[in-house]
């Protein structure tokens, strides 16, 4: 992939992206706002109803926002496939997204079954709707690059996921129907390992060569790691839902999994450790980080099996949620954003035949240093999280210290908005 290979001609307006993003960060913030009220407690119990409605607003309120909105802007841009009735379709999802996520998180605070079914409803309507758009355009696109292929099974982990999900809620929310709680650990690593992984991966074919200067991906990587990963899952699903005696295979599963995910980690921490030009980077930071949590997170996996931690499971969720899906994501953003308010407002300026005026290159749009002292925080909120699992007193200066974080990245990704708004203006 390279830069001329980019079909900018046919991006969509930027509030169809922008919407997702700026709202993404309003989400961890509500998660933060809910480990500040309930405190240590949170982190009693992985089924704590506090802690499912953190868990929500953080993979759906921030992760599946942030990722919906991506798709969006990147099917037209990379794939050359764009979304039908963009603005329609943005609106849709992403109102039917955002009060879904606040109706389920709200229901799980509160107890109240109507949420949960109301949850149920916007949520199933706002991802079935994605999910056959990207499908469509996905097979319209016609092309054989290993992110299509990527980002197809990306699509199906998250309808696998939603669909587990939908049934976990119906057990919260209908009063005839019993929570068949042995789906949960099946919802969560579709989601995690499964949507949010394989979409990182695909992404990361292009995006990684193209905006952190590294070569490609080994051509048999980008063509079977996808493949591979997805059919791991699947085994291990299965076995999950077999009897007691196929132990062996669940063991099986997870270690094809597991070696999968190591693979990447490895294979682009190679690739950024050999970059054509070594610049000091924001965004590779977040990778970087990014890609030791991911690390750390399948080697506690393997051990997990050993039983050395108690708190395995949190600490799990921990470093795969905030330490690995959330450090990519605003990696991305703070090279997708200033990108996106560049490419509009060079647009902008050819269409208003303001040819001769300078507009500002992408370092001037979101200046480094107010990006560093975000991603230090966010890297300091990592630790306490994973502190604050094995000493629960540290939860509220965990959470304040994610609070300050996400309102940093949101006032960041705003002043790109306004420097946008700025030059359109003066016109
Ligand atoms: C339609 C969307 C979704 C709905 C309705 C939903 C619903 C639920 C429900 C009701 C539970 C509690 C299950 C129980 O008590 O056993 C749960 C657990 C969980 N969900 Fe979701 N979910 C959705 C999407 C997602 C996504 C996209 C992710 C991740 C990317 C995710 C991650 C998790 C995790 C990690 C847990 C388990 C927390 C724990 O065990 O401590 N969910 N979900």
């Amino acid at each position: 992939m390279n830069p001329t290979a980019l079909s900018l001609e046919q991006t969509p307006p930027l509030s169809v992206p922008l919407r997702f993003f700026l709202t993404a960060p309003l989400f961890v913030m509500a998660a933060a706002a809910v480990l500040l009220w309930y405190g240590p407690v949170v982190l009693s119990s992985r089924w704590m109803p506090a802690l499912l409605a953190v868990t929500h607003f953080l993979t759906l309120g921030f992760l599946a926002m942030t990722m919906v909105g991506a798709v969006q802007q990147l099917l037209p841009i990379l794939m050359a496939s764009p979304v039908p009735r963009p603005r329609l379709i943005s609106t849709m999802t992403h109102l039917l997204l955002t009060i879904g996520t606040l109706s389920l998180g709200t229901g799980m605070l509160t107890g109240q079954t109507s949420l949960f079914v109301l949850a149920m409803v916007l949520l199933g309507l706002g991802l079935l709707i994605f999910v056959v758009i990207v499908g469509y355009c996905l097979i319209r696109a016609r092309s054989s690059h290993a992110s299509v292929a990527a980002m197809a099974l990306a699509i199906a982990g998250l309808a696998v996921t939603a669909g587990i999900g939908l049934v976990l809620a119906g057990g919260y929310g209908l009063t005839s129907f019993q929570l068949p709680r042995y789906l949960t650990d099946l919802h969560l690593i579709w989601g995690i390992l499964g949507w949010v992984g394989l979409l990182v991966i695909g992404i990361a074919y292009q995006v990684v060569p193209m905006f952190q200067l590294t070569s490609n991906y080994p051509a048999a990587v980008m063509r079977w790691l996808p493949r591979w990963l997805f059919t791991a899952l699947v085994l291990w699903s299965v076995a999950l839902l077999l009897p007691q005696s196929c132990y062996w295979l669940v063991l099986v599963g997870g270690m094809a999994l597991g070696a999968g995910y190591v693979s990447f980690a490895v294979i682009t921490l190679l690739l950024q450790q050999r970059r054509r030009r070594r610049v000091s980077d924001v965004s590779v930071n977040f990778w970087r980080l990014a890609l030791v949590s991911l690390l750390l997170a399948m080697l506690l996996w393997g051990a997990d099996g050993l039983s050395l931690w108690h708190h395995t499971q949190l600490l799990l969720g921990v470093l795969l949620i905030l330490g690995f899906a959330m450090s990519v994501v605003s990696g991305m953003l703070y090279k997708i954003v200033p990108f996106l308010v560049w490419l509009h407002l060079n647009n902008h300026m050819q269409a208003t035949r303001r040819w001769g005026e300078k507009i500002p290159n992408m370092k001037q749009i979101l200046p480094q240093q107010r990006s560093r002292w975000q991603f230090w925080l966010q890297l300091a909120s990592l630790f306490l999280m994973l502190a604050a699992v094995l000493w629960p007193v540290l939860t509220r200066p965990a959470a304040a210290c994610l609070l300050l974080a996400f309102v940093l990245l949101w006032w960041n990704l705003l002043e790109g908005v306004r420097v946008y708004l700025r030059y359109v203006r003066a016109g």
